[in-house]
């Protein structure tokens, strides 16, 4: 059984299914919700839910020592992320190898890049008059919103559709992520 933590910066509905779904898994639990915000709305879900939860700062964030004890002291052994904003360092992706995922609501490689997080990346596509957007999930490296795509799904836009519709579109199709991930931990690590 592996112990995932899922780093999150905001309201955390992403965090939730994922703490959700992973209840009933064989592959996997949450173990502890990590997050960079301390007022995030995400840490009051983890407390609701009965997760531990633990925040740290941006320059924390950067001392490898600080976070790998947070994570060794719960036996971390993949990491997820979602709706989390700050570029994790080369520490953890040493440590961590195709066992970072993260979840981007847009058409990788399309409306990805620093800056290009929620809200900002519906409006950006809004402007654009996309007729589509969707999610991307895939794996981490160095670069923003890169790495491996692992799975798309689609949405359509209409001409109606403002940027708040189609963020409640796209959370809708982030309820996949869930058993994205537990398919690809199984499928990539039960082995080992
Ligand atoms: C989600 O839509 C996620 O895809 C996005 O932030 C939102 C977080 O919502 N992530 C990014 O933009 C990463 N570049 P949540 O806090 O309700 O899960």
């Amino acid at each position: 059984m592996f112990n995932i933590a899922v780093f999150a910066s905001g309201s955390g509905s992403n965090a939730e299914n994922l703490v959700s779904h992973f209840k009933d898994s064989t592959v996997g639990r949450i173990s502890l919700i990590l997050s960079n915000k301390k007022e995030a709305c995400v840490l009051k879900r983890a407390e609701r839910l009965g997760v531990p939860y633990d925040t740290f700062t941006y320059k924390e964030f950067q001392d490898s020592d600080h976070i790998i004890s947070l994570l060794d002291k719960y036996r971390i052994d993949f990491i997820i992320l979602a709706g989390f904003l700050l570029k994790v360092p080369d520490y953890l992706l040493a440590k961590y190898p195709g066992k970072i995922l993260n979840i981007h609501p847009a058409l990788l490689p399309k409306y990805g890049g620093k800056g290009m997080y929620g809200r900002y990346v519906h409006e950006a596509v809004i402007a654009a008059k996309e007729k589509k957007s969707g999610i991307t999930i895939h794996t981490i490296d160095s670069q923003y919103d890169c790495g491996k795509t692992i799975y798309q799904s689609i949405c359509t836009i209409t001409e109606d559709d403002t940027p708040e519709s189609l963020e409640a579109k796209i959370h809708e199709l982030e309820k996949a992520y869930p058993q994205v991930a537990e398919d690809y931990i199984e499928s990539e690590f039960t082995d080992l």
